[in-house]
């Protein structure tokens, strides 16, 4: 069996057009999938949209257009936000795909079947917002919601129920003998408290609703927008075995959306990448889902932080948006990326302004990887034309270069981002010293054969630099690696021309 690594983003709401916050979670998976091909790892990383629900129906009504129509447009623009941002994913699920909602209905079925959905009524407070019931001790006084800080809706209806509180004991069992799934580590009490608090049956169908999922075996109801949505992971990685026979022939074919020769193949995930304010959804309903189903579970969900901008929330209302197409197109795609990983410790929530933003490119791109390439290659090019492909670094530098390496690998296992870019860059600030103390342009003066073996070691390191910079910034770091490969050397346009103070 060939178990391919797994990994994911969550699916995106189609309610409004993608941000900065949007792309962090998915360039991380783009950096992650990038980074384990780069070392031979068979990786196959699923993204794509989340297009039922109330919130969804309503933003098109207001449009004055049909869901339908709405999501094929906004899904539309996920799709050219990645083709802008170079994400390099396998497959983009859309959960209006009818194989994918055909899995969802036969799964509701399955659980119907086995007891762990059931009939029932519900009275509650509700968001519609957030497509969430709250309950007394989680709404703020006055029955508000947390999030959106309008009042809830008193919501009575027929409903379905997944018998979540069935998983309670096994999800604490599951925690404890895999610690590594809920990351990061100071993310997992809160979700333990929260389990260990006690788990109520899920209310998982609307009658109100009607742009989602209908149950097979009463349409009156349509599927919660968290269950079908979830359920993507594995639909889209083929798990047509809970379909129906005369399904199975129309939508099997169509379910294995990741190139991949079998479900078992794919699944359990090695990773889900969440934001933290869905991290419950996928540690506690999903797994409990899978439980129910007999699936195994995911191995990591890793929770990271949100990014405000200049201090506030990024919100339509304020008006303070940022769109990283916009940014991209100003200042280059590589350098947004890598931006938004080396400000940030991964998890933690992060602060963006444009002024740190154009510190850090001038710091760490401009300053110190950019200027150390073209002053190595111009100064070698003064002394000799060409750039010879084997370049055997002295041995101690060998091993420094082996241990940054090293270092880097473990800090990508932690999706520690910043940790693996602080490597880099310090790496390479280190080289730029060594230019510093050694001044080649004045040693070429009394021994040249001195200075030119400096600058070749210069380059054979930055042959590790343009390597490891590549998961965060593709093009550019191709770039590197071709100005760094053997052959005449040109005179090329700097990689990172400084940005002007103003
Ligand atoms: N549709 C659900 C996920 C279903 S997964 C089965 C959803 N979609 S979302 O579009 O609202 O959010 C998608 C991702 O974007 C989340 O991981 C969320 O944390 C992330 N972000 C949205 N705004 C963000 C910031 N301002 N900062 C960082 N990430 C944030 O939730």
């Amino acid at each position: 069996m060939t178990k391919k690594m797994y990994i994911t983003t969550p699916i995106y709401y189609v309610n409004s057009v993608p941000h900065l916050g949007h792309a962090y979670t998915t360039i991380a998976c783009d950096i992650l999938a990038r980074h384990y091909r780069q070392q031979g790892v068979d990786i196959r990383f699923l993204t794509g949209t989340d297009e039922h629900g109330a919130n969804i129906e309503k933003s098109a009504a207001a449009k004055g257009v049909s869901p339908k129509a709405w999501t094929d447009e906004v899904s539309a623009k996920y799709r050219e936000l990645w083709k802008t941002l170079n994400i390099s994913y396998d497959a983009f699920i859309r959960t209006t795909d009818p194989a994918h909602e055909h899995v969802v209905q036969a799964i509701f079925e399955k659980l119907l079947q086995s007891g762990d959905i059931y009939l029932g009524s519900y009275s509650g407070k509700y968001c519609v917002s957030c497509e969430q019931y709250y309950d007394e001790s989680e709404m703020l006084p006055g029955g508000i919601c947390p999030v959106h800080k309008k009042p809830l809706t008193e919501v009575h209806e027929e409903t379905y129920f997944f018998k979540l509180s069935r998983y309670e004991k096994p999800l604490l069992k599951y925690y404890e003998e895999h610690p590594e799934f809920l990351s990061p580590k100071y993310r997992a009490n809160e979700i333990i408290n929260f389990v260990k608090s006690g788990l109520r049956d899920l209310s998982v169908t609307r009658t109100k609703v009607k742009w989602g999922v209908p149950v097979k075996s009463n349409p009156a109801h349509t599927i919660y927008v968290w269950f079908d949505a979830l359920i993507n992971y594995i639909s889209a990685a083929g798990a047509g075995m809970f379909l129906c026979e005369g399904d199975k022939a129309e939508h099997q074919e169509k379910l294995a959306l990741i190139k991949a020769e079998k479900f078992e193949d794919l699944w359990p995930a090695d990773l889900h990448m969440v934001g933290k304010e869905i991290f419950r959804f996928h540690t506690v309903i999903w797994p409990a889902v899978l439980m129910a189903l007999g699936l195994p579970l995911p191995k990591k969900v890793f929770a990271h932080g949100w990014w405000t901008v200049e201090g506030n929330k990024m919100s339509k209302t304020l008006g303070n948006v940022i769109d990283p197409a916009k940014l991209s197109a100003e200042y280059g795609v590589d350098p947004v990326r890598a931006f938004l990983f080396r400000e940030v410790p991964f998890g933690q929530d992060g602060d963006f302004s444009m002024t740190s933003f154009k510190n850090r490119y001038n710091a760490d791109l401009a300053n110190n990887i950019g200027n150390l390439l073209s002053r190595t290659l111009n100064m070698l090019a003064k002394q000799q034309p060409q750039i010879p492909a084997d370049i055997i670094l002295p041995a101690e530098i060998q091993q420094k270069t082996n241990e940054t390496e090293s270092a880097i690998n473990k800090a990508y296992e932690e999706l520690a981002f910043d940790k693996v870019l602080e490597q880099i860059y310090g790496y390479s600030a280190d080289l730029n010293k060594k230019v510093a103390d050694t001044k080649p342009w004045e040693l070429v003066k009394t021994d040249p054969e001195a200075a030119k073996a400096i600058l070749l070691e210069l380059i054979g390191c930055q042959r590790y630099v343009a390597k490891w910079m590549t998961p965060f910034m593709p093009t550019i770091g191709a770039e590197m690696s071709k100005r760094l490969e053997a052959g005449t050397i040109e005179k090329y346009a700097p990689l990172f021309p400084r940005i002007a103070d103003k």
